[in-house]
């Protein structure tokens, strides 16, 4: 991977421009001034501009990926804000949401303020998120304005449901004044109890400890019943099982402030991968059976889902060497993002590029009260260049986050990344 300094001016020509915002798909050249768009379609650039040929390759919105966790402060052995950057870059994300479950977490405008100002010194956009509760405890609510005013753009206890159904309606009720979505983690601590993986058939013959789809899917329901009752922006982060579509569905239908995420994991394996044993498919909430699978990418075409996340949770190899009972929770996603995607939506479920493309940048910004019309004139180039035939094996090479806890190296991919423009700099990933 080779980052530099994008010239002064610079052309990707003879692409195909896919503009999300816009709704269209054409042939041609993206002119960048100085870091920003200067013109797209047909263009007079100067002729001393850098040329950049993107012939048979796909040039659009920056990725952005509303749920990652970095672990700075605390754990920077696993992940830092440069690293996990690095990560998003290789993945043609120019902009990631960060989760404030790191050591101390994000709780205060105080840790808010530490990350922006950390951001800045990063090669990506990094928004932090803030915690629901102090400390993460479920109890008391943070002060959200505060955050806000630092530059917090939703708040979650991610890795920790809100249990007290009483603290989770306090926290809608209390985000609805400032019009921000609140993303509780669902998964219900007294049915999970020591869940390491989802009950059924698989976790039976593996003899494994494990817990049923509702420890998701009463909790779901409760968030949306909440979510409608106080009129609050509640977004569904990571949704893993059928029963919990089926409730949202349904919601979906009567409130069109609930919006929803799934994960590349999620869509791409099922519980039987875990025969295997491999730890990396250790994640919370636990990847589900071939019928949850389908009915995630049925509701991604019937357009329920609005976005794709990676829960991008990064653990030493040491952690993840332990056996099943003792390894973390987490998988890193960020580098294997699309070509996973790209393998499960586009090449093995026939979706459009465009609806794939969609669910990578303006819907995720759109959640996040960002600008989504990235091809006017002016604004800086944020940008990914990639190939969607392409088929590859994930391998170590593409790892370039601090760790390797991927369950998807050696995994076949459709649709590879191949460079990644944002804060005035051109990535070219192998
Ligand atoms: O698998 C997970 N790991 N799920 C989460 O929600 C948290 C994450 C982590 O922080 O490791």
């Amino acid at each position: 991977m080779n980052i530099s300094k994008l010239k002064k001016n610079i052309v990707l020509k003879n692409g195909t421009i896919l503009d999300p915002y816009n709704n269209t798909e054409k042939k041609g050249d993206v002119h960048i001034e100085n870091g920003k768009i200067k013109s797209v379609g047909k263009i007079s650039a100067p002729k001393t501009s850098e040329i950049i040929d993107c012939k048979d390759l796909i040039i659009t919105h920056g990725f952005f990926d509303i749920h990652a966790h970095f672990r700075e402060p605390g754990r920077e052995d696993k992940e830092d804000l440069n690293s996990g950057s690095l990560a998003a870059l290789a993945g043609g994300f120019t902009r990631v949401c960060t989760m404030p479950n790191t050591d101390p977490p994000i709780d205060s405008p105080e840790s808010i303020r530490y990350i922006i100002d950390r951001s800045e010194e990063c090669p990506i956009h990094i928004h932090p998120i803030g915690c629901i509760t102090k400390s993460q405890e479920g109890k008391e609510i943070t002060e959200m304005g505060a955050m806000l005013a630092e530059g917090a753009l939703a708040f979650s206890d991610d890795g920790l449901p809100i249990n007290d159904s009483g603290v989770m309606y306090n926290a809608l009720e209390y985000s609805y004044m400032f019009d921000v979505p609140i993303i509780n983690h669902a998964e219900d601590d007294c049915l999970k109890r020591h869940g390491l993986m989802h009950e059924g058939k698989v976790s039976t013959h593996l003899g494994l400890s494990a817990s049923p789809d509702i420890t998701e899917s009463n909790m779901v329901f409760r968030d949306l019943e909440l979510a409608m009752l106080t009129g609050a922006r509640l977004h569904v982060p990571h949704v893993s099982s059928a029963k919990s579509i089926n409730h949202i569905k349904l919601m979906k239908k009567k409130n069109d402030k609930i919006t929803v995420e799934v994960t590349p994991h999620h869509l791409f394996f099922s519980d039987e991968d875990l025969y295997t044993f491999d730890t990396n498919l250790k994640v919370a909430p636990p990847i589900r059976t071939k019928e949850d699978r389908k009915a995630i990418i049925d509701a991604i075409k019937n357009g329920i889902i609005d976005c794709i996340a990676t829960d991008h949770a990064p653990h030493t190899i040491e952690e993840k060497e332990g056996t099943f009972d003792i390894a973390p929770f987490g998988m890193i996603g960020l580098e294997s993002c699309f070509g996973a995607v790209g393998k499960v939506l586009i090449n093995d479920n026939k979706m459009d590029q465009m609806s794939l493309v969609k669910l990578l940048t303006v819907n995720p910004r759109k959640i996040m009260g960002l600008d989504q019309d990235l091809f006017k004139e002016g604004i800086e180039a944020e940008i990914v260049i990639y190939d969607p035939k392409l088929e590859w094996k994930f391998s170590l090479e593409n790892i370039f986050s601090k760790s390797q806890n991927s369950p998807f190296l050696g995994r076949e991919m459709k649709g590879k990344v191949k460079s990644t423009i944002v804060k005035g700099y051109i990535t070219s990933i192998d």
